[in-house]
């Protein structure tokens, strides 16, 4: 279900290619808006942290503050958008080659269908295929219900850094009742690199063994303490997996969920050779 605005939005904001051959990457998860949540307090921070993303070769960046929990009735789609248009002028003044969407990190919550109906919470770059599912990090809650619920609307949940979870990166098997319900699992660049602590590493990695559809992305805070790593990542997966796989999860993966097409599971390569 996409909303009117929704449809109009998505409709003007692809406004250069999604990845170029210097900045191949493109992120789902990053939070890049000034003084919404927990990430840059102004714009010049803002700029700051584009400017960062940029220069890790990253060319587009879809924008999710946080909403629900912490940020229940606040951070609603239309004022995302409107901080997005901000941005995005900024960016141009500063001239930092940055493609900025519209996106959320959402707390899960039983009143997520419908609050995507009412076009308050966000999907992925406004595309209605795709929502980012947030867990609480010290409690684990099975979304099985809700991810239906979503299923129902035609849209995918992606499950944020599952590897952070306090129950999961101890069990994360826990998972895969989830994958007969359309889940992609988005792993954090920096737990790949170890920036998480060795168990959220040992379990980003054990998570990218999985048939699940994955994608790589930063959950970029500020320039410094949560910053982007995502060549980092891009280079341990090429080297530990294959350059393929590195390209399908931080590049390819991306721009398909981006453009509100289906993200691939690993094993999905091989049959579909070079064509993705
Ligand atoms: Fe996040």
């Amino acid at each position: 279900m996409v909303s009117e605005a929704n449809r109009q939005s998505n409709e003007r904001l692809p406004e250069r290619a999604l990845n170029t051959p210097t900045h191949p990457f493109v992120d789902i998860h990053c939070h890049c808006l000034p003084g919404l949540d927990d990430g840059p307090a102004t714009m010049a921070e803002a700029v700051a942290l584009c400017k960062a993303l940029s220069d890790d070769g990253i060319s587009t960046v879809v924008a999710t503050p946080h909403q629900l929990g912490r940020w229940d009735d606040s951070n609603w789609a239309a004022p995302v958008r409107a901080s997005v248009a901000r941005l995005r002028t900024a960016l141009a003044e500063a001239d930092v080659p940055l493609n900025i969407l519209p996106g959320a990190d959402v707390r899960v919550d039983e009143r997520l269908t419908a609050l995507i109906g009412q076009d308050k919470v966000l999907t992925v770059a406004d595309a209605g295929k795709h929502v980012l599912l947030e867990l609480p990090h010290e409690t684990f809650i099975d979304i099985e219900v809700l991810l239906v619920e979503l299923a129902v609307m035609d849209i995918r949940g992606i499950v944020t850094h599952p590897e952070r979870n306090s129950f999961l990166k101890r069990q994360p098997d826990a998972v895969r009742k989830w994958l007969d319900h359309g889940c992609i699992l988005q792993i954090t660049a920096a737990s790949l690199a170890g920036r998480f602590g060795p168990e959220a590493q040992r379990a980003a990695w054990y998570f990218l063994d999985m048939p699940f559809p994955l994608v790589v992305a930063t959950d970029a805070h500020d320039r410094q303490s949560r910053g982007p790593c995502m060549s980092e990542a891009y280079a341990m997966l090429k080297e530990h997996r294959g350059r393929r796989i590195a390209r399908l999860l931080c590049v390819d993966n991306p721009v398909r969920i981006v453009e509100g097409r289906e993200a691939l599971a690993v094993a999905e390569l091989a049959s579909r050779g070079q064509n993705l």
